[in-house]
């Protein structure tokens, strides 16, 4: 059996539709994460094959008044899970973030490179990230940016919504490599597959910033993009501090027969036009 953890937020759905039949949803009415107790009893009951873990506390800015439950959501519980997997034999998969970076460096960020997270998510997810390949060094710990897709709310929405209204400023000096999730999900089944374990970063191909994006969203769905104005992050002060440069690089997927994720622009069309087609823009 495949349990999938969180398996209706955004990259939890894109694992259900991908595995059908063969995946048990659960979620927070099944396992409430914050009660890290009863994690390991409740997961080993299942007696899994595989656990794979799209749940997390990922609200950024909220996680700076909220320190202790984003720890036991985004920590305490993924080492549960590490625990009672090594103990059933089942292979676990994670999901980590580009926010454990400080966004000073200037090139990519590589698996090797040390974190330096500067928000309390980014210091919960890394707190995390460690936890779990201490007692268990053979699960997957995926790190990837900057989520998209056509079921959710998200960035995307967001900008749907502001480019047919009155457009807003937009922060221009975050870069990243924007993911869809539908792209995210099969790469990581192939990567547990090929037996990766350890930290792997998996995100599609392709950088922009923030702004760049709003507009190239905007434009996909026949929207003015001229409605968005640059700004800088400084413009647009929020409660959590956010990196820079959030641009992640594999140099571990040669090593493992693994292929670069496509371009974001191949999926992007697909999920501007799903938000638009459920009504979320
Ligand atoms: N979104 C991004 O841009 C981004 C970027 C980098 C990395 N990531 C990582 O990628 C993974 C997937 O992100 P996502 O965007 O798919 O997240 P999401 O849409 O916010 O989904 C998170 C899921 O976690 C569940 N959850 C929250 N608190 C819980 C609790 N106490 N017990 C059980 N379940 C709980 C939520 O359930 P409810 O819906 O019921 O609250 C939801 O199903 C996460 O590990 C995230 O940190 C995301």
């Amino acid at each position: 059996m495949i349990l999938v953890l969180g398996s209706f937020g955004q990259l939890g759905t894109a694992f259900r539709t991908i595995l059908g039949p063969d995946a048990r949803s659960i979620d927070m009415e099944d396992l409430d994460l914050s009660d890290t107790e009863t994690i390991y009893d409740r997961l080993s009951a299942y007696r899994p094959e595989m656990i794979i873990n799209c749940a997390a506390y990922t609200a950024v800015d909220r996680a700076e008044s909220e320190p202790e439950i984003a720890r036991a959501i985004n920590a305490d519980a993924v080492r549960e899970m590490a625990k009672a997997a090594g103990d059933l034999g089942a292979r676990l998969v994670t999901f980590s973030t580009d926010y454990v970076f400080d966004g000073t460096a200037n090139g990519s960020y590589v698996e090797s490179d040390e974190p330096n997270p500067i928000n309390i998510y980014g210091l919960t997810k890394r707190e995390g990230e460690v936890a779990a390949l201490a007692v268990n060094p053979d699960v997957l710990v995926v790190r990837t940016s900057w989520l998209l897709s056509g079921t959710h709310p998200n960035f995307a929405s967001t900008m749907l919504r502001l480019a047919g209204g009155e457009g807003g400023r937009i922060v221009n000096d975050q870069r990243g490599h924007p993911t869809l999730v539908d792209d995210l999900a099969p790469a990581a089944l192939e990567a547990v597959e090929r037996g990766v374990t350890g930290i792997l970063h998996l995100t599609n191909q392709g950088t922009a910033s923030w702004f760049g994006l709003a507009g190239e969203i905007a434009v996909i769905a026949g929207l003015d993009s001229t409605v968005f104005e640059p700004c800088t992050t400084a413009d647009f002060p929020t409660p959590a501090r956010r990196p820079a440069n959030s641009v992640l690089k594999s140099e571990r997927l040669d090593a493992f027969g693994l292929h670069e994720m496509p371009h974001y622009r191949e999926g992007l069309e697909e999920a501007v036009h799903g938000l638009v087609d459920r009504g979320l823009a």
